[in-house]
């Protein structure tokens, strides 16, 4: 028989994997289809594509994941901005309530081709946060990096439009690729001071279709932090949270807000709360991940609520102690990133 959660125990639970870490934070991608063809991520090629669920599969899933202590849902792919009746999973999701009576924080990474189309869709369904993929602010660099020429023009009139729906601090993120856009570190400091815009830069991690990821091409944080104290001198902010992924920093004026995230060279596994729900409904415990766990599988079986509770319990008991990029012997996760959901 499947072991149930007592009341009592959902009550006070939270889920915790076999090392102690409080899971807390899903990411669900919703499609992985996407409009751009980042060169860190895909191939040019269209590539084979796993399947969409049904809008109200992904609903139920996160509604027991919810039941278990899971307290944010970011929404991603892909582009979730593709997925049609993502409006309306938002609207649903604003209803759930965590087994402390919480709402959840909803939350979307989108690359914002179409964020000025849905800003104020998204904030009235509940939407609480948008974080913007944008990896130059110069629109030929972004045009290469992207491989989609004419859209930098759109992602900035999305991140004005979502700021303008009252999204706020809107959070940008930079990968960072030496030979790209390592000449954009500058311009960005400057982006993030002008636009009242929280921008982050994150390491280059071997997660792409392309295999282009050496130790070479990751810029690294000394590098970074040296060009940003070009623009004024830094100063560190506190983390907001203990599972913070990003360093924080301002500058000496209060003005801008920078983040540094550094899976590589200052990895965070041991503060990890994610756990990722990939667009055919498996369960990935790990960005690095060799395996993932079809919860959706145990739904198409007819499974109850308990069963996909006991599975994702079961699940969790697997997660990583931590990713062993840059060792010997690393392996590649079994999906890139598009696949995978950030
Ligand atoms: N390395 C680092 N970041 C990546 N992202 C996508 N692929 C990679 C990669 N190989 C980023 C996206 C997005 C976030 C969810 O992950 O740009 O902002």
């Amino acid at each position: 028989m499947s072991t149930t959660l007592t009341k009592t125990s959902v009550d006070t639970a939270v889920l915790t994997d076999s090392y102690g870490r409080a899971i807390t934070d899903l990411r669900v991608s919703i499609t992985d289809r996407c409009n751009y063809k980042c060169v860190y991520c895909r191939t040019g090629n269209e590539g084979a594509q796993f399947p969409e669920l049904p809008i109200a599969d992904y609903l139920r899933m996160v509604r027991v994941f919810v039941g278990l202590g899971i307290d944010k849902v970011r929404l991603t792919g892909g582009e979730p901005l593709l997925r049609t009746g993502l409006t309306d999973l938002i609207r649903e999701l604003a209803t759930l309530r965590t087994p402390a009576g919480d709402s959840l924080d909803i939350a979307i990474t989108t690359n914002g081709h179409l964020l000025e189309d849905y800003a104020v869709k998204l904030k009235t369904a509940g939407l609480r946060r948008v974080t913007v993929s944008m990896d130059a602010v110069e629109p030929a660099t972004f045009a290469r990096i992207t491989r989609v020429p004419d859209s930098f023009d759109r992602v900035l009139r999305g991140i004005r439009a979502a700021k303008q729906a009252g999204f706020g601090p809107i959070k940008v993120n930079c990968v960072l690729l030496r030979g790209f856009n390592d000449d954009q570190i500058v311009p960005f400091a400057h982006f993030a001071r002008e636009e009242n815009v929280i921008v982050r830069f994150i390491e280059f991690m071997p997660l792409e279709e392309d295999r282009i990821w050496s130790p070479e091409t990751v810029v690294p944080v000394d590098e970074l932090l040296d060009k940003l104290a070009q623009v004024r001198p830094l100063v560190r902010l506190e983390p907001n949270t203990a599972s913070e992924t990003a360093l924080r920093y301002t500058f000496d004026d209060g003005i801008g807000e920078i983040g540094i995230i550094a899976p590589v060279s200052r990895a965070f596994c041991g503060q990890c709360s994610r756990i990722r729900l990939t667009s055919d409904g498996k369960i990935r415990t790990c960005l690095f991940s060799q395996f993932d766990h079809d919860l959706h599988g145990v739904m198409r079986r007819g499974g109850s609520d308990d069963d996909l509770t006991d599975y994702i319990l079961s699940t969790v008991a697997k997660k990583e102690a931590r990713h062993h990029i840059g060792e010997a012997g690393f392996l590649k996760p079994s999906r890139s990133m598009v696949h995978i959901g950030g």
